[in-house]
């Protein structure tokens, strides 16, 4: 009997502009093989080509026996085939059809995935793409009609049990579409999400082929994606929404400038999208998650106070700098590992107190021999050539009223009721800023005014009273100084952030 242990590719795409889940999923699959004590690993990969090709390369490893895709599907259209959507280098949507899969699923040409399991929309099109590269079944799973959660983790759960315990891939299949129509917690659902499950190609004889794992005492591996395990880095408490064109916009100049400062005006969301870019480029492997430094940089005037909250956050001495700022700036450059983020917030203030010294300083740090990346984020801008400046805009209005809805931990009943219009003008008043958003829903939520009649009266009634400053860009000019004179204030006094609303009116 063969006793290697069964390698399973687990391939994961989540592009900008068609997120997926990535760690629910993954949460998911954890679930439903946590019990099964099988010598079984999935070994995970971003779906960019040239990742996978870098996995799939090495010949010092097992065959992959089994491919499981979580992401999105296209249909065939036009000249086009069905296509899997895997990510670019910058993590951009990149289609593939069965054409341009080959390259990449098979680039040494080596027989692999006897199996593949296939969780995306237009599936069973994507499928015959697969079955084209010889992947003699595949399990493909329509997600487009969006499975319950509850089903698939039942799927995989009894499917995966069966086919390590010896079952043909035949049996398993329907062991797991069993597992399904069982379900009580599904009711009346259960047949529909039972065929969403399919097992192709439909004439192909799925009896004969079995994909037994040799049993041990621990259970089946799965791969995380690499994270920063840093508190600094953390998601905000609604999760990260939106922002995938800004996402973008930062990581291409990242990406050519290994650079970038972030500007805007205060709670537009400067420092969650660079922590978001941070986690981004951890988790496609262009920096060492343990090498990713925040440094707050709100409280230092000068040049040497940075150094010295960097030389902090590296884990070094203060007192070992040398007092030379030069020698002081090339020492710490020479002491950044390679592989590394650091993010500098909030560096307004020293941008305009620390003058020259604090530029020469950053730009050393860009030169350092680990070449760094470095991330800014800043209400003021700073003239240096090697350092591109991006302009963070407001939020888009479908996302804004995302943040609205999870802020105020709106139940799907409240969702329908809400009257979207009113919404959407409320949030143009807050020039669709999220923190003041976040602030709103969570003032709405505690006043319970439906149909936010009463938060838009009071709004349009003070408008002229609002603070003005000529010194905002056009777009961020009615209440948002309001709102952050309000936030600042509700700082200083550690109010409960819900008063806020009834003083800015005043402001
Ligand atoms: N993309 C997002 N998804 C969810 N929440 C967000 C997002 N962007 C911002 N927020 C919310 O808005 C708040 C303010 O964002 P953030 O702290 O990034 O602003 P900032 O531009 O860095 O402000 P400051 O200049 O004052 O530091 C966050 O605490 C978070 O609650
Ligand atoms: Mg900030």
């Amino acid at each position: 009997m063969d006793s290697s242990p069964l390698s399973i590719l687990l391939l994961v795409s989540s592009p900008h502009e068609a997120p997926v889940s990535v760690q629910e999923d993954l949460a998911a699959l954890h679930d439903a093989v946590r019990d099964l004590d099988y010598d079984v690993e999935f070994v995970t990969c971003v779906a960019e080509p040239n990742a996978v090709q870098r996995v799939l390369n090495r010949q010092d490893r097992p065959p992959f026996r089994v491919l499981h895709f979580i992401g999105h599907g296209a249909s065939a259209h036009e000249k086009m085939g069905a296509q899997l959507a895997f990510e670019d280098r910058l993590g951009s949507l990149h289609l593939l059809d069965g054409a341009r899969l080959a390259p990449v699923l098979s680039p040494t040409g080596r027989p692999e995935f006897e199996l593949a399991v296939l969780s995306a929309c237009h599936s069973e099109q994507v499928a015959q793409a697969l079955i084209k590269l010889g992947v003699k079944h595949v399990v493909a799973i329509e997600a487009d009609a969006a499975v319950y959660e509850i089903a698939a983790v039942r799927f995989y759960e009894h499917f995966y049990r069966a086919l390590f315990t010896g079952a043909s891939v035949a049996q398993a299949f329907r062991a797991g579409r069993s597992a399904v129509l069982a379900d009580d917690r599904l009711g009346e659902s259960a047949q529909t999400e039972a065929a969403k499950f399919r097992l192709l190609p439909t004439e192909a004889d799925h009896h004969t082929t079995t994909l037994k794992a040799p049993p041990t005492s621990s259970p089946v591996r799965i791969q995380e994606l690499p994270a920063i395990s840093s508190s600094h880095f953390q998601q905000p408490a609604v999760g990260f929404i939106g922002r995938a064109t800004e996402k973008l916009e930062v990581l291409r100049r990242l990406d050519r400038h290994r650079a970038v400062l972030i500007r805007g005006v205060s709670g537009i969301g400067k420092s969650e999208l660079a922590r978001e870019v941070g986690r981004w480029l951890a988790q496609r492997g262009w920096i060492d998650p343990q090498r990713a430094y925040f440094i707050p940089v709100d409280q230092a005037r000068s040049a040497e106070e940075v150094r010295a909250l960097l030389a902090a956050a590296l884990g070094i001495p203060a007192d070992q700098l040398p007092g030379d700022e030069r020698q002081a700036n090339d020492h710490l450059a020479s002491l950044i590992p390679r592989r590394s983020l650091l993010l500098v917030d909030e560096a307004e203030n020293v941008i305009q107190y620390g003058g020259r010294g604090v530029r020469d300083l950053l730009e050393r740090l860009l030169q350092a021999p680990g070449r760094p990346f470095l991330l800014i984020t800043s209400q003021r801008d700073m003239a240096s050539p090697g350092i591109p400046i991006y302009p963070l805009p407001r939020m888009d209005e479908q996302e804004a009223i995302e943040l609205f809805a999870r802020s105020a931990h709106l139940d799907p009943g409240a969702w329908r009721r809400l009257d979207r219009e009113h919404l959407a003008e409320v949030l143009n008043f807050v020039d669709r800023v999220p923190r003041a958003i976040d602030l709103l829903a969570k003032v709405w939520r505690r006043e319970g005014d439906p149909d936010f009649t009463r938060l838009l009266t009071q709004l349009h009634q003070y408008q002229d009273r609002i603070l003005r400053d000529p010194d905002y860009p056009d777009e961020v000019k009615s209440v948002t100084l309001g709102v952050q004179l309000g936030y600042v204030r509700l700082r200083e006094r550690s109010l409960d952030a819900a008063r806020l609303f009834a003083e800015l009116p005043a402001a």
